[in-house]
């Protein structure tokens, strides 16, 4: 008997679509031995897939990264096929893929015959346009290893972090390494000082997220100074304003933060505010001036 949960309706592997009952990998696929493997997370809304040409980029980059030899168009074209099978062609769902290095005995190097395992589903899952959440965040020690860039699918660090913030009562965990925050246990965190958008630089502490890449583009079209710098553990008490974004998480402002208060009820940032409703927009036909596909400079991800 599976676990009862939100299970997607079917599941891609390597070229075939099963029931999520009864969709199987090897125990010797090296995703399952060594986490040896990237994923990617991106959402279908009302426009279609939202920034899908950055999301599968980024999972090409990633797979580079690591030398899984593993070109993405052979996920892309199997979306269609996917969606048609779970019932969700222009449905709100999001999407879950991943590429492991494949089925190999085991052994530390990577193999030199394996052939990459790619699964995928999709799940229903509606987004309003603006994250009406208001979020409590614990500060956690960010132990996680020096390669955060990679969206490798071993993410014991992040769940452990985002444990701790679930047993805390709290929404999401603000990790902190050497005296910095650097991001989210699955988001990226920004901060507001005097009106100029502050966020950690992306190099191998941070996952540069898509999410993360449209609201600095974002703050570009407005006109908002941005910083792209570490904040420290010290400095949060004097920001004025801190907000997390993410794939399903979009724009959430963050109402409290390890002991500091930045708002009460409902008075969000105007920052913050400005943001999550330029964000919203992104996904009205109205302003479909701008083509998802080409919004994202790919150099940047
Ligand atoms: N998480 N940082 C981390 C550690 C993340 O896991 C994520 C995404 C982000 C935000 O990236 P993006 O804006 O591209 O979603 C930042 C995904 C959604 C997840 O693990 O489910």
């Amino acid at each position: 008997m599976l676990p009862q949960g939100k299970f997607p309706p079917k599941v891609f592997i390597n070229g075939e679509i099963h029931s999520f009952e009864e969709a199987r990998i090897s125990v010797f696929d090296r995703g399952f031995l060594f986490g040896d493997g990237i994923y990617e997370v991106m959402m279908q809304l009302e426009n279609g897939i939202f920034y899908k040409k950055a999301h599968l980029d980024r999972l090409q980059n990633n797979l580079n990264k690591i030398h899984i030899a593993f070109n993405v168009k052979e996920v892309e074209r199997n979306l269609e096929p996917l969606l048609r099978a779970s019932g969700l062609v222009d449905k709100s769902c999001l999407i879950y893929m991943q590429v492991t290095r494949g089925i190999a005995a085991r052994k530390h190097a990577y193999p030199k015959e394996a052939t990459p395992s790619v699964m995928m589903y999709a799940l229903p899952y509606a987004l309003p346009k603006v994250n009406p959440n208001k979020m409590n965040a614990i500060l956690v020690p960010d132990v996680r290893w020096h390669r955060c860039d990679i969206k490798s699918v071993s993410l014991l660090g992040n769940i452990m972090a985002n444990e701790a913030a679930m047993n805390n009562g709290a929404d999401e965990a603000a990790l902190v390494r050497d005296g910095v925050i650097t991001e989210g246990s699955h988001t990226n965190i920004f901060f507001v000082k005097d009106g100029t958008v502050i966020t950690h630089p992306a190099n191998e502490h941070i996952l540069n997220g898509v999410t993360r890449m449209i609201v600095l583009q974002l703050c570009q079209e407005l006109g908002i100074p941005v910083l792209e710098r570490a904040v420290t553990e010290d400095e949060i008490e004097q920001m004025d304003e801190a907000f997390f974004t993410g794939t399903t998480t979009q724009v959430a402002a963050i109402a409290k933060l390890g002991n500091h208060v930045y708002f009460h009820g409902e008075q969000v940032g105007t920052v913050t505010l400005r943001l999550q409703q330029a964000f919203g927009k992104l996904r009205s036909k109205e302003t479909s001036g701008l083509t998802f596909e080409t919004y994202i400079n790919p150099q940047t991800i």
